[in-house]
């Protein structure tokens, strides 16, 4: 049988910090509101030169330097995105130029804050299949571009960054088992309306969000994923060394760890630093944890997510 495994993983978050106290200047809020709310801190934001295949390049080199894997190697290259640098081409195309790899099958998936489940999903699918041996899976995004900053509902939330596993096909155990949803019937809860057309944007190019219905969506079908996802491995929640969580609101992952049994200690937080980097989050999460040595060769994750859409989904796996 054959077996994607992760073997290397990367991230970069840019260099400017907002804290909360930064948008007490700019907005009618607090700190303590957002900490409260969210467990928000502080979130990193792309310089006004730098787009989202500038986050991306620097976490796909970091994976593929921790794999040990030349981009020459790679024959399919994902990036989950919702804020790609151009229309088209794909971010994953300019990325794979900037690599210097041709050939390889290059594409985005637009899945919000899930893409990036959905991209490793996907990967996972083709290797399992036997048609590749190497993929990048990243999830990238500057989502401050989409974020009106005069409004309190949605700016204290979001942050840029990227993240990036190499994944290979291996006979021991890797990804065990995917989980993927969607249910375009709540299109309105979460979105950006603009369109691009003659030239021109017609709609309002920021985030809507309807925060309180998206809480009680994002907590309900994650809890739903995250058992259909033990019942398919036949685990217990308990069993799980690591959840590994989109990260877009602390009282959302703590209620999402509450549904496993899995004590805090057990569940990868950056929300408090990143803030909700969308795609981004899990593999920024991820790369943090297996760089400062928590999860280890061997332990078993469960990576899951939900975003626009409305799109969700999980991912067992051995690291
Ligand atoms: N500072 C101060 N007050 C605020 C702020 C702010 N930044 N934002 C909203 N408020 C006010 C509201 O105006 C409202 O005031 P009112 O009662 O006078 O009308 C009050 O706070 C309560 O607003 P609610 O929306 O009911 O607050 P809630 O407890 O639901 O928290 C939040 C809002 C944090 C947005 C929460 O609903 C949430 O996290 N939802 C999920 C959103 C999310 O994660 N989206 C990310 C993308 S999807 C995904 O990744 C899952």
């Amino acid at each position: 049988m054959i077996y994607s495994r992760i073997s290397g993983t990367g991230s970069y978050l840019p260099e400017k910090i907002l804290t909360n106290a930064d948008l007490e200047k700019m907005v009618d809020t607090s700190d303590q509101w957002i900490v409260e709310r969210t467990g928000i801190r502080s979130r990193h934001l792309a310089a006004e030169e730098q787009d989202t295949c500038d986050l991306a390049e620097m976490a796909a080199r970091r994976a593929l330097d921790a794999a040990g894997v030349e981009a020459s190697e790679l024959d399919l290259i994902i990036i989950g995105t919702t804020t790609p640098d151009r229309v088209f081409p794909s971010t994953a195309c300019l990325l794979q130029a900037r690599l210097g790899n041709h050939g390889a099958m290059a594409f985005d998936i637009q899945a919000v804050c899930s893409g990036f489940i959905y991209a490793l999903s996907i990967a996972d699918q083709f290797i399992k299949a036997g048609t590749f041996k190497r993929a990048l899976v990243l999830g990238a995004d500057s989502f401050s571009r989409l974020v009106d900053w005069t409004d309190r509902n949605t700016c204290v939330l979001f942050g840029d960054g990227a993240g990036a596993v190499v994944l290979e096909a291996s006979s021991e155990p890797g990804i065990l088992s995917s989980h993927l949803h969607a249910d375009g019937a709540y299109k309105d809860l979460l979105t950006v309306p603009a369109k691009i057309a003659q030239g021109r944007l017609h709609n309002d190019g920021f985030t809507k969000m309807q925060g309180n219905e998206v809480f009680k969506f994002a907590v309900k079908v994650l809890s739903d994923v995250v058992k259909e996802a033990l019942a398919a491995n036949e685990l217990e929640g308990s069993t799980l060394d690591w959840l590994v969580p989109h990260q877009a609101n602390l009282r959302i992952i703590k209620a999402t760890a509450k549904k496993l049994n899995l004590p805090m200690e057990r569940v990868v937080l950056t929300v408090s630093e990143h803030g909700n980097t969308s795609a981004a989050s899990i593999p920024l999460a991820l790369d943090v944890a297996v760089r400062d040595g928590r999860i280890q060769r061997g332990h078993t994750l469960l990576l899951e997510g939900v975003g626009g859409g409305f799109t969700w989904g999980a991912v067992v796996l051995k690291f």
